[in-house]
């Protein structure tokens, strides 16, 4: 297993993930689930963040108050990764956002590049949003270049798990945190994460059937 990986241990996680799981969840009410599971998976992303301290002045008096030291940088993987975003860019004001388009060979499951854009990501706190992590490819390739663009602190987010995409971060960014909502039991013939919830790209977007 990967030496960095976080899974949600809550009821209330564990509630929006079974909505996700279940095949009649219509897309709407699978976005609201996902929104409200990216920010659990922020929160928890940002549990060893520094924070500088300021004065802040209250109604009552002045006291010492906190914000996070360094920017913040979302890099959705396209398209699923879309699905986090409007979670984490409520939860963080001034959260910068990039994206790294991909689409996944049916026959090898390997990324194929077709869309990037970063904004600058040295000294920041870059969150990769890649809600399946299924062989990992994807994943491991989307750290990849936002490593190549200068990120040196790096967290995955995840919804959904598989073993052979944790085992591949391990190998690949053991340095790389993964925050998931779930592992797990396996990949299928197609690369497709079992029990998981489907295609999270139609699922989101209603481009099922
Ligand atoms: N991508 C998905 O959307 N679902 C899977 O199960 C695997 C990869």
């Amino acid at each position: 297993m990967h030496p960095k990986l976080t899974i949600l241990d809550n009821p209330l996680s564990r509630h929006h993930m079974t909505i996700l799981r279940k095949k009649d969840t219509e897309p709407d009410a699978f976005r609201t689930a996902t929104r409200r599971l990216a920010t659990t998976l922020a929160y928890e992303a940002a549990r060893d963040w520094e924070v500088e301290e300021f004065q802040v002045e209250t109604p009552m008096e002045i006291t010492t108050g906190e914000r996070i030291a360094k920017g913040i940088v979302a890099v959705a993987v396209l398209r699923a990764g879309l699905g986090l975003l409007e979670g984490l860019t409520r939860q963080i004001p001034d959260l910068r956002v990039g994206y790294v388009g991909l689409f996944r060979d049916e026959e090898t499951a390997q990324p194929q590049e077709y869309y990037t854009k970063l904004p600058p990501l040295a000294d920041t706190h870059v969150l990769v949003l890649e809600p399946m992590l299924a062989t990992g490819g994807s994943l491991s390739w989307a750290v990849d270049k936002v490593k190549q663009a200068g990120a040196t602190d790096v967290t995955a987010l995840v919804v959904c798990a598989a073993p052979a995409g944790v085992e591949r971060m391990a190998e690949d960014h053991p340095d790389v945190p993964i925050v998931a909502a779930a592992v797990d039991r396996e990949l299928d013939y197609k690369y497709y994460i079992r029990p998981g919830l489907g295609d999270m790209g139609d699922r989101l977007f209603g481009t099922t059937g």
